[in-house]
């Protein structure tokens, strides 16, 4: 199997981790991943903020969701936002073609992540707490919140997800 299917097949979102630290380097690569990723006419409208090893600013993340039992113990938070200086009023349609490409971006972050033996959890529940994320991090109210995507190394303690068979997602083949 070629290592890309094999990176597919193997990803499982990861809610627990060991304290070990996540390289600045590591960082980077999973970034230029995302940076890489196809968008709409190349505009490439995500924005990144990253959070590492700075336990003070990932409690406070963490407070903003749910899951912050096991958010307040990732080493690295990724911040994914869309930059809204590329929306246009009379094309409200651009916001799917961004947000499309944007998911593009976090996927092409996940696998490399898992690649490096990383393990990286996509968190949309926060959103709800958008304005309160952006505060914390000190970026402009121009960028709408995407994601905000844990990264460290997997402590082994998650349940493996499974798939419904291709075949029931396959609605016409003609
Ligand atoms: C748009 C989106 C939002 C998600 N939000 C959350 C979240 O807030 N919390 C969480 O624990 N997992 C979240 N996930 C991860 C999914 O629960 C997970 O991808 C799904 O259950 C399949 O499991 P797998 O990633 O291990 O294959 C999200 C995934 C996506 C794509």
């Amino acid at each position: 199997m070629n290592s890309v299917m094999s990176c597919i097949l193997n990803r499982r979102s990861i809610r627990a981790y060991t304290p070990e630290e996540v390289s600045k380097d590591d960082i980077m690569l999973l970034l230029n991943a995302a940076n890489w990723a196809p968008s709409g006419n190349n505009m490439q409208p995500w924005r990144f903020s990253v959070v590492n090893n700075n336990r003070e600013l990932i409690k406070k993340l963490s407070s903003l969701t749910v899951y912050h039992n096991w958010v307040e113990n990732t080493p690295c938070l990724i911040a994914v936002f869309l930059d809204s200086k590329y929306l246009d009023d009379k094309f409200p349609s651009i916001y799917l073609k961004h947000s499309q490409s944007i998911g593009a971006a976090i996927q092409n972050m996940l696998l490399v992540a898992h690649d490096l033996g990383l393990g990286t959890c996509w968190i949309g529940e926060i959103l709800k707490n958008e304005d309160k994320v952006r505060e914390l991090l000190e970026v402009s109210e121009d960028l709408d919140l995407m994601a905000v995507i844990s990264v460290g190394y997997p402590s082994g303690k998650d349940v493996k997800s499974k798939r419904k068979d291709i075949s029931e997602n396959i609605v016409s083949w003609l």
